[in-house]
């Protein structure tokens, strides 16, 4: 698929039909999570793939946000392999992750899925209830699968701000 279409059509699905994505699908939304810049290359992500009943429940317990999508990814990183900026007051780690959370919303668009990123969960639930690693941190939850008959982008995916807005040229 085109990228401006991929970037232009890609929206957050409220409402998915439960029909699981083919492994070659979910395998190109992994693929292009390797791609990520990340400082220094560290790539301290952790993508954790929810596909099972249980894993499933777990999400509707941290969430009430997947939405019937039949699979979550849970997109983590390692606290103890983040690059500290100079200054020592800002690491790498959420915006990594938060590059990996695009690439995965973009893949999914052009492999014909939808997605929603989701930060609608606390953390600390979430890292017990799935049971990750002490070091880790929960950065994001991404759905991922087919809309339903309601799963049209919401009026608010429409409203965009002017580049005249958001960009000054200095
Ligand atoms: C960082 C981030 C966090 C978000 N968290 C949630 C969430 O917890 N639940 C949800 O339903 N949507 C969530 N969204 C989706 C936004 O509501 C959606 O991106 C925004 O309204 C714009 O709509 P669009 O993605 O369809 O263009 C999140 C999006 C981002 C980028």
């Amino acid at each position: 698929m085109d990228f401006s279409t991929v970037i232009k059509d890609r929206y957050s699905c409220k409402s998915y039909d439960g029909t699981a994505p083919s492994q070659e699908q979910i395998a190109a939304v992994l693929e292009a999570s390797r791609f990520a810049p990340t400082a220094k290359n560290l790539q301290e992500h952790h993508i954790y793939v929810c596909q099972s009943s249980e894993a499933l429940a777990k999400i509707d317990e941290i969430t009430p946000c997947r939405y019937n999508a039949p699979c979550v990814l849970v997109v983590a990183f390692d606290t103890a392999h983040v690059f500290t900026y100079p200054g020592g007051t800002r690491d790498s780690g959420i915006e990594d992750a938060s590059i990996v959370c695009t690439h995965l919303v973009l893949a999914a668009q052009n492999a014909g899925l939808q997605s929603c990123w989701v930060n609608l969960f606390d953390p600390e639930k979430a890292k017990r209830a799935l049971n990750l690693p002490d070091g880790e941190e929960v950065l994001a939850l991404v759905d991922l699968g087919f809309a339903s008959e309601k799963g049209r982008p919401l009026p608010n995916h429409f409203n965009r701000k002017e580049l005249a807005e958001t960009v000054t040229y200095l």
